[in-house]
């Protein structure tokens, strides 16, 4: 059973204020992009995880862990559990996506995982865990994996994880920028909380997020230029502090042209948006002549969540 997910973006990442539970509450736009990883899955007598790189993707697989510490691991054991069949599940993992990216690609590779043990061990005419038990489920194992489930661009709020779909008209062109070494997501939040509290403003005290209204418009009416402006990452000048070197990335893509750009999610991704696909390309390769990012990536958006294939 094979299933390919997609990669996601951050359109709008708005950071509240923290929760009892250590959570933020967020307003966050997630959008599917067509880098994808695909993760096949088949009963085992004992639980294995493979992890490589897919075909002419030269994504660093070595921080990936192939145990059971792995996030698709602990999606298999949970859909196990909840539909009570003793079976363990190989898991063989093709990443294209960039690890820890800031691109959810391990929330991506546990929502595959949910989608194709489903599959494979809910074999009754009318399948226990449907499309939305999954979504559900998801939110088990991480804040991004409801939405690598969906798909699509949907507004999530919460932790991130209780999601609507939004209304979004055409596709947009992005380029994606990766980084030689990840950002971790929880140091991001803490330095965006210590920097806040520089501020003055205490990480309980923060106002809630709201969604942006030109950005929903931009997405309903295929705006390019709209949803460039309006773009947005309250997480960006944590993962800038963090790493300094992305402010001249980000530089970099705005002086080619980009409508938009951002940090995506925790980083250290930067994401441009272009007008359209042939200024993608431009962006693209300038991008790769000026040297400033460890791979240039192109995709389009948005797509559609874990799919079998
Ligand atoms: O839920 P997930 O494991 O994907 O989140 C990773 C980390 O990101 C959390 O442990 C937390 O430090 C941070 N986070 C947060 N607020 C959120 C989502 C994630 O502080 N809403």
């Amino acid at each position: 059973m094979t299933v390919r997910v997609p990669a996601k973006v951050n359109l709008q990442l708005g950071v509240g204020p923290i929760r009892d539970d250590g959570y933020h509450d967020l307003v966050n736009v997630f959008h599917a992009v067509s880098l994808f990883d695909e993760v096949t899955v088949a009963t085992a007598a004992a639980p294995e995880v493979r992890v490589q790189a897919a075909p002419y993707s030269r994504v660093a697989v070595a921080d990936v862990p192939a145990d059971q510490s792995n996030l698709a691991a602990r999606a298999a054991r949970l859909v196990a559990e909840r539909l009570g069949v003793d079976a363990h599940a190989a898991i063989r993992i093709r990443k294209a996506i960039p690890v820890a990216g800031g691109m959810a690609g391990g929330s991506a590779d546990a929502a595959a995982a949910l989608v194709a043990c489903a599959r494979l061990w809910d074999d009754r005419d009318e399948p226990v865990l449907g499309r939305a038990d999954l979504v559900e489920l998801g939110a088990e194992l991480g804040s991004d994996v409801p939405f690598a489930v969906l798909g699509g661009t949907a507004v999530g709020v919460g932790r991130g994880e209780r999601l609507t779909p939004a209304l979004t008209r055409g596709t947009f062109h992005w380029v994606f920028a990766t980084a030689d070494g990840g950002l971790s997501t929880p140091a991001v939040y803490a330095e965006c909380d210590r920097l806040r509290a520089e501020q003055g403003t205490d990480a309980e005290g923060t106002p809630a997020a709201r969604v942006s209204e030109p950005l929903m418009t931009a997405l309903a009416t295929g705006d390019a230029k709209g949803l460039g402006a309006a773009l947005a990452n309250d997480l960006e000048p944590a993962a800038l502090a963090l790493r300094p070197s992305l402010g001249r990335v980000l530089d970099a893509g705005r002086d080619l042209g980009a409508v938009g750009a951002l940090v995506s999610g925790s980083g250290p991704t930067c994401a441009f948006l272009a007008e359209d696909e042939e200024d993608a390309a431009d962006i693209a390769e300038g991008l790769d002549g000026a040297g400033v990012a460890a791979q240039v990536l192109r995709a389009y958006g948005p797509v559609p969540g874990a799919m079998l294939v």
